[in-house]
Parts: C-alpha cells; sequence; structure tokens
C-alpha cells in the first residue's frame, strides 16, 4: 500500500486582516512517489501552499505532516510554543522559477551545496549519478552562465534531487524556458522524478502543463483547494464551473432542460446524468463539437485558425455570442460557412447557474 508523504489538514494562512487569506482551509494528502500538479490562476496562493510546507511561511491555522512527522501544528491557533521544524529539518528539496542557482559556482559546487554534511569523495559520487540521472554528464565544471535555461534549471532539480529528500517541491521551474524546451522538459522532469521514486509538488498555472507531468491535479482558485483528482477526472468531470473553464477552456451557454435533452440556441443535447435542476449552463468541450455545413443553420464560422494538428474554428451564434470549436485537420471549413452542431455521446455536463 502507498503510504502517505505529506498531508495538509485545514490549513490557511492570512498575510493581513483585511484581505482575504492567501491560503483558505486547505486539505490534501500525497501518497509516496506521486507527483501532484497543482494548478491555478495568479495570485491564488499556489506558492503560498510552498512556502508553508516548504516551512517559510507559519500558517494561522492547520497542520502539515511530511513522512508522518508534524512539521507545524497550528490546530490550535498560532501561538508561540504551537509546534514548528524548520525548513532545513524537513527533507524537502525546492526548486524555483529562476533557476536560483549560485552564480559564482560551478555545477558541482552548487549541487554540493545541499551535500554540506558528506565528504568529498561521496560528493562527487553523489554528483556524477546526480547528473546523469538529469542527463547533463560531462557539464560538471560549467559556470550558470554558461548553460542555457533548460540546462540551469536541470542543475537545479539536480540539486534539489542531490541530498536525496522525500519531496521536492517545484515553483513553476519551466515558465522561463521557450515552449521548444519546457515541452521537453516537462517529459524530461517526471522521467527523472519517477526515476529517483521522489514525490514532488509541481507548480503551474498551465492546464496542459500540470495534466501532462501530474499523477493528481489539484486546481486551486482564491486561496480554496477547489478540485483535487487524476489528471483525467479533472478534465472529464470537473466539479465546478471554475475548474471547468479554467482547466478545459470549454465553452458554456444557456441551457433549459426538456426532458431528456437540454435546449440551447445553438440546437439541443442529450444529458444522461439526472439533475434537480431545470436550468443552467452547458458546458462543451471544443473537441467535442461537431461541424456539419448546413445552408440554414443558425450558427456561422467567424475565423479559423490552423494549430498544427487541429484547426479551431470561432462560431457565432444567433444570439452573437463566440463559441469555439477544434477539429482534426480532414475537415477544412471556409470562414462564413453555416454550421449545424452536435456533440460526441455524452460529452456535455450542466452547471447550476
Ligand atoms: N508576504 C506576503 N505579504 C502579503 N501578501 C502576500 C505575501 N505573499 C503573498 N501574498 C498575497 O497572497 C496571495 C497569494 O499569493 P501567491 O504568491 O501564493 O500566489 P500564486 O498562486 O503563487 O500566484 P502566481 O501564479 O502569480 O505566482 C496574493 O494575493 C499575494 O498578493
Ligand atoms: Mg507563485
Amino acid at each position: 500500500m502507498q503510504q502517505a508523504i505529506l498531508q495538509l489538514q485545514n490549513v490557511t494562512k492570512q498575510f493581513t486582516k483585511n484581505t482575504l487569506p492567501a491560503v483558505n482551509n486547505v486539505s490534501l494528502t500525497l501518497q509516496q512517489g506521486d507527483i501532484l500538479g497543482l494548478l491555478g490562476p495568479s495570485g491564488c496562493g499556489k506558492t503560498t501552499l510552498l512556502r508553508i510546507i516548504a516551512g517559510f511561511e507559519r500558517p494561522q491555522t492547520g497542520t502539515v505532516e511530511i513522512c508522518g512527522q508534524i512539521v507545524c501544528d497550528a490546530s490550535v491557533g498560532l501561538r508561540q510554543h504551537s509546534h514548528y521544524i524548520p525548513t532545513e529539518q524537513r527533507d524537502v528539496g525546492i526548486v524555483f522559477q529562476d533557476y536560483a542557482l549560485f552564480p559564482h559556482l560551478n555545477v558541482t559546487e552548487n549541487m554540493a551545496f545541499g551535500l554540506r554534511k558528506f565528504n568529498k569523495q561521496q560528493i562527487n559520487k553523489r554528483v556524477a549519478e546526480v547528473l546523469q540521472l538529469v542527463g547533463l554528464e560531462g557539464l560538471e565544471n560549467r559556470y550558470p552562465y554558461e548553460l542555457s535555461g533548460g540546462q540551469q534549471q536541470r542543475v537545479a532539480l539536480a540539486r534539489a534531487l542531490a541530498p536525496q529528500p522525500q519531496l521536492i517541491l517545484l515553483d513553476e521551474p519551466l515558465s522561463n524556458l521557450d515552449i521548444q524546451v519546457r515541452l521537453r522538459l516537462r517529459e524530461e522532469m517526471r522521467n527523472i522524478l519517477k526515476a529517483a521514486g521522489t514525490s514532488a509538488i509541481f507548480v503551474t498555472h498551465d492546464q496542459e502543463e500540470a495534466l501532462a507531468i501530474s499523477d493528481i491535479v489539484g486546481v486551486m482558485q482564491q486561496g480554496h483547494l477547489e478540485q483535487i483528482g487524476t489528471p483525467e477526472e479533472i478534465y472529464t468531470h470537473p466539479t465546478s464551473r471554475f475548474v471547468a473553464e479554467f482547466v478545459t477552456q470549454a465553452n458554456f451557454l444557456p441551457a433549459r432542460r426538456q426532458g431528456n435533452f437540454w435546449e440551447t440556441e445553438v440546437g439541443s443535447f442529450k444529458l444522461t446524468v439526472d439533475l434537480t435542476h431545470d436550468t443552467g449552463e452547458i458546458m462543451i468541450r471544443q473537441e467535442d463539437l461537431i461541424l456539419k455545413p448546413a445552408t440554414d443553420a443558425s450558427v456561422v464560422i467567424r475565423t479559423r485558425r490552423f494549430l498544427g494538428r487541429e484547426y479551431q474554428y470561432c462560431l457565432q451564434t444567433p444570439s452573437g455570442k463566440e463559441i469555439h470549436a477544434r477539429t482534426m485537420t480532414d475537415t477544412v471549413l471556409p470562414v462564413g460557412t453555416r454550421v449545424k452542431l452536435s456533440i460526441v455521446d455524452d460529452a456535455v455536463q450542466v452547471f447550476r447557474t
């Protein structure tokens, strides 16, 4: 059975009295070896939550448990004598957005920083092992300015991995890199963490990145953990309109129930799940829309964008709303075409308004 590596219970952090808490009553469990992707818009509390786990911030309420050891207990309110274990004793590694390598130290020296309790021979052995793991053998003597951004970020990961921590915290580690490097490195980072068997929390505000790299995704909004689940669960069964919009970038249209069907201005769609309400907003994912040209249809194609593997169409509804559809490149429809819309079976969801 998997063991919990991290457990947060009712963690709240409020920086100033008159603002909303940056982290609001967050509880979660991370299992040994899993990668948790923490996803949410700017300012929703992702970094603050990481800093609480790392021990840089003390929450007002809640408990933080790492590997079965309570490292912070503010469950009785933040008091002088509440239980608190400092960062350096928490067995966590940290990778920041801006690499944060020491510019005057070479790769080996940067990595050796977390290995001070070992002798020189042990350090060299461990540095060689980890550099191999991150694919940077031979660069031991380079200084940070002699490395590309992607290489620097791999050194930062290597430095965090070197002392073999139980948990690694990564705060938007890829956001300073260009898209090509970023796509490659996110695969590599996942593989490196898996090979090392290290549990991790990976903060990002890029939903695709979170879905691709994580075993479990947590979506935050205004300090709250809105939903936590596997990437598939989050994508296919968002439990709130916010998660649906943020993660899937789906279309939303007002809808009214007629029997098993939900009527919208672009057609009526079957919903198999029973709902207690009769009006709401229907969620239609871009990739689930099927466009069929029909001269009497009320929806019209306004623009078309070629995205490589697919086309994205912007469609205008009778009321003037814009909705988006993505289709494979084998069906190319010109701008101005009127289209009837249908949806891949059961792919809609309705949220109460
Ligand atoms: N030291 C601080 N003092 C006061 N307020 C703070 C402090 N640190 C963060 N905040 C506030 O807490 C909220 C959450 O900030 P946080 O940095 O955790 O967000 P984030 O999700 O990491 O955002 P981003 O994606 O932009 O990095 C913000 O409103 C921020 O202004
Ligand atoms: Mg942040």
